[in-house]
């Protein structure tokens, strides 16, 4: 295929099968085969989640196989490839996490190669590595798939069990919080140094999800699934 017929493909049709298995085999050569599996099952979960939950599932398919495009950089390449492309950077997340810049640094770098693909695309993609407090349901749908896809084998396994018994069963809005809160607890039970942005985001749904996890209280105590 040249790439003129890439292009073609996807100006024809951005969230087709054709273009999403042209994404798929471009990102294979950009990242190990562990992290390409990982893609895969995003974008799968992603496309069941906005089934389940209303969303465009082709769309979701396509944030779901890029979401993790810059993930294969070393963390010296991702600080070179935020100031090349001008991805505005917090200061602390330059030294001390840098791994945070492969959501931005994709969301900027497809965004100029591959336009055809919008904004809430782009948005997804730049925020599954922090979140934020005003998820679209896209952006949610991408966080959460991240977390649950079937492979994960890191992390607090049970509060990822828990997480995936409640799909279907909570509103987006409400999981995402919940997915945002699994990530937190994980963080702080590693000893994990917290974006400032990250607390701020918290306080924030806090705010406006506290009676939720009030009133969910509950769902901690619930068995895990198998
Ligand atoms: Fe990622
Ligand atoms: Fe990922």
């Amino acid at each position: 295929m040249t790439a003129k017929q890439d292009m073609s493909c996807i100006v024809a049709e951005p969230f087709g099968v054709e273009t999403y298995e042209l994404m798929k085999s471009l990102l294979r050569e950009r990242v190990g085969k562990k992290r390409f599996e990982h893609s895969v099952n995003v974008s799968k979960v992603a496309r069941r989640l906005a089934k389940t939950y209303g969303a465009d599932p082709d769309k979701a398919r396509l944030a779901g196989i890029l979401h993790d495009w810059d993930k294969g950089l070393s963390n010296e390449d991702l600080r070179d490839r935020a100031q090349d492309l001008g991805v505005e950077v917090d200061p602390m997340v330059l030294t001390d996490m840098p791994w945070l810049l492969h959501g931005p640094t994709a969301a900027v770098a497809l965004a100029r190669e591959y336009p055809q693909f919008g904004s809430d695309v782009f948005q997804a993609i730049a925020r599954h590595t922090s979140g934020a407090a005003d998820m679209t349901p896209l952006d949610a749908i991408i966080y959460i798939a991240d977390i649950i896809e079937p492979d994960r084998s890191f992390g607090d396994m049970e509060g990822i069990e828990r997480l995936r018994a409640l799909v279907g069963e909570l509103p987006l809005d409400e999981l995402y919080f919940q997915a945002f809160k699994y990530t937190l607890e994980f963080l702080i039970s590693t000893d994990r140094v917290l974006y400032p942005a990250t607390i701020e985001t918290w306080n924030i749904l806090m705010r406006t999800h506290g009676h939720i996890a009030k009133h969910h209280i509950n769902i901690w105590d619930m068995p895990a699934v198998d």
